[in-house]
């Protein structure tokens, strides 16, 4: 029951008396309110109990488990998996940079003569010569006037593109861009707007629509080899859309550098166009360069204007001169050796025709050394990836919801070193392997109402693949 009160009845100090019990009574029910252990714990968080049911569902499946292998050894055209040698299509080393052996004393010299740190941000504890010769020569193989080096290339994207836009801006990206960008673009704040991959045209529509004028700047960001599909971009076009529209042109060239152009100069190479028509060239030092690290390499104001004011570089330690000088003498193999290039064009071709020719499906893939074989079942790529993996080669499979359902994939990274014999076995094998799936699944799933024994288990299989690629996804994009 409730009694009312009538407050003009009361004294001064019966209604401060009366506020006093309102006031604890409020403070007790607050006390009293159980905040859950799912806010404050962490082990208690939903989205690690998801992680770890999905991690203990991987341990229990070893058998086709493709995720966190060891490597016991260099990561290059062959690997050391479990004591067993393996021939292997898992590495960005495109260029057999990691663990050549010049490359490798370059970074113990550096080490011997800075230490295995820089110890403090470049812009108040001081520079190693050995960074300031990496970004020069990083600026003259590109053919622009600077480049400023990262810790790692992920954080290169994040915090420029954070850095250089604001809510006022807009950020126009190609739907498969790398993670990176994404989450510099939020950082940002500007108005983000996807285009269909590699669609120019679609890129003109969104310009016309958007009118410039509306946006203090206007970015277009695209890669110069998507590692999904092992395609480029038609530069040329993106180059007169951001002329056009008075737009600023980023490249990330992760799987480019070192990839395209007669002489690993990238995707500006590639196309022979004058390298000052792109306004932002990011790139990796952890692929094709055989280290750790990124770049952005542009005009000497905007690099100047990154020294001294993006966060990732002046709130960061600087990049370890280990590192550095590793990244700088693949350089210089790059520049006297530039055979390598031609010959992982020539090994990338390779194992594309010879893929297609047993008529597999390699999408769209453009001689790069990236070669999807799409096999169109999320639980078939994993199975193909364990299959060839007990025959010697070890293969990702690329799967639902990184990929389609029905574009899932196993996903080949190419590298120089890899010898025509090794490409034809593993395509011999691949065919087979595939073969066998294939005529397993028509034998055993006749009919899909009546799932038989053998495949309910692999049903299960495809749950947890399913359930351990959202969290793949959420990391490669
Ligand atoms: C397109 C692209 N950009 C950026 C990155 C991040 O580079 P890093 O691994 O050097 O941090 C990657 C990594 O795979 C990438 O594929």
């Amino acid at each position: 029951m409730t009694t009312s009160i009538d407050l003009q009845e009361l004294s001064e100090s019966q209604k401060r008396l009366l506020l006093a019990k309102i006031l604890k009574q409020k403070l007790q029910t607050q006390e009293n309110k159980i905040i859950p252990e799912a806010c404050y714990r962490f082990d208690r968080f939903p989205e690690y109990q998801e992680i770890k049911k999905i991690r203990e569902q991987l341990e229990a499946n070893s058998t086709i488990n493709p995720y966190f292998t060891i490597h016991e050894g260099i990561n290059n055209n062959k690997t050391l998996v479990r004591g067993r040698e393996l021939i292997n299509y898992s590495s960005y080393n495109y260029l057999g940079l990691s663990g050549e052996a010049k490359v490798s004393q370059a970074a113990k010299d550096a080490i011997d003569r800075y230490g295995t740190s820089v110890s403090g941000s470049r812009i108040a504890s001081g520079e190693r010569p050995i960074n300031l010769e990496l970004e020069r020569t990083i600026a003259d193989w590109l053919g622009v006037e600077d480049s400023i080096t990262f810790v790692n290339g992920h954080a290169t994207n994040v915090t420029t593109i954070g850095h250089l836009f604001g809510p006022e801006d807009l950020i126009l990206n190609d739907e498969f861009i790398h993670n990176s960008a994404i989450q510099g673009a939020i950082l940002s704040g500007a108005r983000r707007l996807s285009f269909p991959h590699n669609n120019w045209q679609a890129l003109a529509r969104i310009l016309d629509k958007q009118q410039r004028h509306n946006y203090r700047r206007v970015l277009i960001l695209i890669e110069g080899v998507y590692s999904q599909d092992g395609d480029f971009p038609n530069l040329p076009k993106f180059i007169e859309l951001k002329k056009r529209h008075k737009a600023l042109l980023m490249i990330d060239e992760a799987h480019s550098m070192g990839t395209m152009g007669n002489h690993g100069r990238g995707i500006g190479e590639h196309f022979g166009i004058n390298p000052a028509d792109v306004d932002l060239w990011m790139g990796t030092l952890s692929k094709g360069l055989g280290s750790c690290g990124g770049y952005i390499a542009g005009c000497k104001a905007l690099i100047e204007f990154l020294k001294y004011t993006v966060p990732g570089f002046i709130f960061s330690n600087g990049i370890s001169p280990a590192l550095s000088a590793a990244a700088l003498a693949s350089l210089q193999i790059l520049q006297a050796e530039p055979d390598r290039v031609n010959r992982l064009h020539r090994q990338a071709k390779r194992f594309l025709k010879s893929v297609k020719s047993h008529g597999l499906n390699t999408g769209v893939s453009q001689n790069t050394p990236i070669v999807p074989v799409i096999i169109g079942s999320s639980l078939a790529s994993a199975r193909l990836s364990g299959a060839l993996f007990e025959r010697g080669i070890n293969v990702q499979p690329m799967i639902y919801p990184a990929v389609a359902e029905d574009a899932a994939r196993l996903r080949f990274f190419l590298s120089c070193k890899h010898t025509d014999e090794e490409i034809d076995y593993t395509v011999k094998v691949l065919a087979e392997e595939l073969a066998k799936i294939e005529s397993e699944k028509q034998t055993v799933v006749p009919n899909k109402a009546v799932v038989p024994q053998k495949d309910a288990k692999l049903q299960n299989e495809s749950n947890w693949v399913r359930n351990f690629a959202v969290e793949y996804v959420a990391q490669e994009r």
